[in-house]
């Protein structure tokens, strides 16, 4: 959602919408970035600390999403055996719009306009809204994920690297509890995925939904369950700005 209608703004999200590339888990290779940029395409990549963001400015990223602990979601952190912040939106924000020069677009716990004013307010260009949507019909969540984001586990999120081998924020479910504190040994990412994949299913066949990726950030409870274009009509309005 951009902030203002700046012409800078305004092209990127206009290549936006016909080239981009998100990197989630680092800085792509030196020659992807080449080649990317060759065809035109707007380069995004995630930071969770301030250097994270000083090598994605260094490799010359278009934009950052700063992502907070706060987020649904696999935590974007450039290498998880290295010891985590785990800063907040706010601070995080702060930190990269003062010291960088790269756009940030800020991803974490807004769920509606008053969060994206504020995004913007800390001088993001953008917001980018993951658990907001998921009770969007259009969303691929199933039933049991639809109705675990209306239960108890909603207002317990858990950010746990059980369920694919990564830090990820989820719903508190069965399988949350299993893997409480983290203490069983867990495959690398992408690996633990399968069996994970395999435990939901068995247990889905068996009638227990709770073993499901149900992937979420801290806002869930703030969730808003509409057409994807209700909510982004609502949002923008909520947000203060001309339809
Ligand atoms: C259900 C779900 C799926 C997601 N899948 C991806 C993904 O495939 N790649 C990615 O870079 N981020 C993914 N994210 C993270 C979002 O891009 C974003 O960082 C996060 O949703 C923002 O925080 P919020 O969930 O509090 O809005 C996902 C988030 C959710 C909630």
């Amino acid at each position: 959602m951009a902030a203002s209608p700046s012409s800078f703004v305004r092209s990127v999200f206009h290549r936006a919408a016909e080239r981009i590339a998100d990197d989630h888990f680092g800085v792509p290779a030196a020659d992807w970035i080449t080649a990317f940029k060759s065809v035109g395409c707007t380069l995004i990549v995630s930071a969770t600390c301030l250097d994270e963001a000083r090598k994605i400015e260094a490799a010359g990223i278009d934009m950052i999403v700063a992502q907070g602990w706060e987020a649904g979601g696999h935590r974007g952190m450039f290498d998880p055996a290295l010891p985590d912040d785990q800063l907040g939106t706010m601070a995080l924000t702060h930190m990269l719009v003062a010291h960088t020069s790269v756009p940030v677009i800020v991803a974490c716990g807004i769920m509606d306009g008053a969060g994206i004013r504020a995004a913007l307010d800390l001088g993001a260009v953008a917001a980018q809204l993951g658990t907001a949507f998921i009770a969007c019909p259009e969303s691929s969540a199933d039933e049991a994920y639809r109705a675990a984001l209306n239960g108890e586990g909603a207002r317990h999120t858990v950010m746990t690297r059980a369920i694919s081998g990564r830090p990820a924020r989820c719903l508190a479910n069965q399988f949350t509890k299993w893997a409480a504190g983290d203490r069983h040994d867990v495959p690398d990412y992408p690996i633990a995925y399968d069996p994970g994949k395999a435990l939901n299913a068995a247990a889905k066949s068996a009638g227990e939904s709770g073993f499901g990726a149900h992937w979420a950030g801290q806002g869930a409870p703030l969730h808003r369950a509409m057409p994807a274009s209700s909510l982004v009509a609502k949002l923008w309005h909520e947000a203060g700005r001309p339809i």
